[in-house]
């Protein structure tokens, strides 16, 4: 059985005026990364992700696959699968595989942000897994977490190493909201990208083929057609470099020259300096005491962990902290 409830703001277009107004306007400028991921910067993130230097997705699949069963056992043989950013699922199959295996699978809940794609997976998974209930929910998780269905002894999975690209306040804000929701039972499932050379991590964000500065750059094309802007792209190059004190990946656009730039949707114009970067996206690198310590900040234990054959990325298991 299928049902799909969309909890999108009517107001989204407002909501992206706002945010744009206040990066653009903000000193240094920054744009938040929920503007990548039109169509063409979806097409484009996948194919970051079969990129030879941008090894998180694989090493995350590999865990997947490799410890889906252990996993599922550490989490107590649940019986439904709440997936934040679930996306088009293909790396859930193998812990509903793992679910479908020990006999306790019965419900998958994808949240997501884009409707097409949950419909898509939704229907797929009910063909692959007879008897299958999906619950799906097309929202903002961020900012509506709290519509998420629940139902008690749940598996929540976020995965994909995006808690890393949450500032370290938003982050600790997200995960204590997460163990709020959680009753005793549930557990959560986090995938995150760890600390390591930092030659390694560059080149992760500094393809050789360009597709990375290409998919840095489309955020500017969104803006030019959603918000009536005229950035001009080649005048703006991709920027992306290790941050050691904060052990995470910056990536920035910095404009070649001085730019004028007008944006009709905003009514306004926004100046760039020569060389004047815009912060687009971070990249959080952990370490397991800092994952330890971040599900302690929000009320959260770790339980269990486990790193691909490098150990170059990581799943941890958590639950509610016990009174
Ligand atoms: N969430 C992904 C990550 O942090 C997104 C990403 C990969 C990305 N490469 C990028 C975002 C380049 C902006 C620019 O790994």
């Amino acid at each position: 059985m299928i049902a799909i409830d969309v909890h999108l703001d009517a107001d989204a277009a407002a909501a992206m005026a706002n945010d744009v107004r206040e990066g653009l306007t903000a000193s240094p400028k920054e744009l938040s990364p929920k503007y990548f991921y039109d169509e063409r910067g979806s097409q484009l993130f996948e194919r970051i992700t079969e990129l030879p230097e941008y090894y998180p997705t694989r090493r995350e699949r590999e865990i997947l696959r490799d410890r889906s069963a252990e996993i599922l056992a550490a989490a107590g043989t649940p019986g439904t699968l709440v997936e934040l950013g679930s996306g088009s699922a293909s790396k859930t199959r193998h812990l509903l595989n793992a679910m479908r295996a020990a006999g306790s699978l019965r419900t998958y809940v994808p949240v997501d942000i884009s409707e097409e794609i949950t419909r898509r997976a939704a229907a797929e998974l009910v063909d692959e897994y007879p008897g299958l209930d999906v619950r799906g929910i097309v929202c903002d998780y961020e900012t509506h977490l709290e519509r998420v269905p629940r139902p008690e002894g749940a598996l929540i999975a976020f995965l994909g190493g995006t808690i890393g690209n949450f500032r370290p306040a938003a982050r600790r804000s997200f995960l204590a909201r997460i163990a709020t929701l959680m009753y005793p039972g549930d557990r959560f499932l986090l995938g995150t990208d760890l600390v390591k050379d930092r030659a390694i991590v560059e080149a992760a964000y500094n393809d050789s083929a360009g597709v990375t500065a290409e998919f840095n750059k489309n955020v500017l094309t969104v803006l030019n057609r959603e918000l009536g802007a005229d950035f001009d792209l080649d005048a703006f190059e991709h920027v992306a470099f290790w941050d050691p004190e904060n052990e995470w990946i910056d990536i920035r656009l910095r404009a070649l020259s001085e730019q004028l730039v007008d944006l009709t949707g905003l009514d306004m114009r926004a100046h760039f300096a020569r060389n004047e970067e815009m912060r687009t996206e971070i990249s959080t690198k952990f370490t397991r005491e800092r994952i330890e310590s971040s599900y302690a900040d929000a009320g959260l234990e770790l339980l269990e962990w486990w790193l691909d054959a490098e150990g170059l990325y990581a799943l941890s298991l958590a639950r509610p902290a016990q009174q």
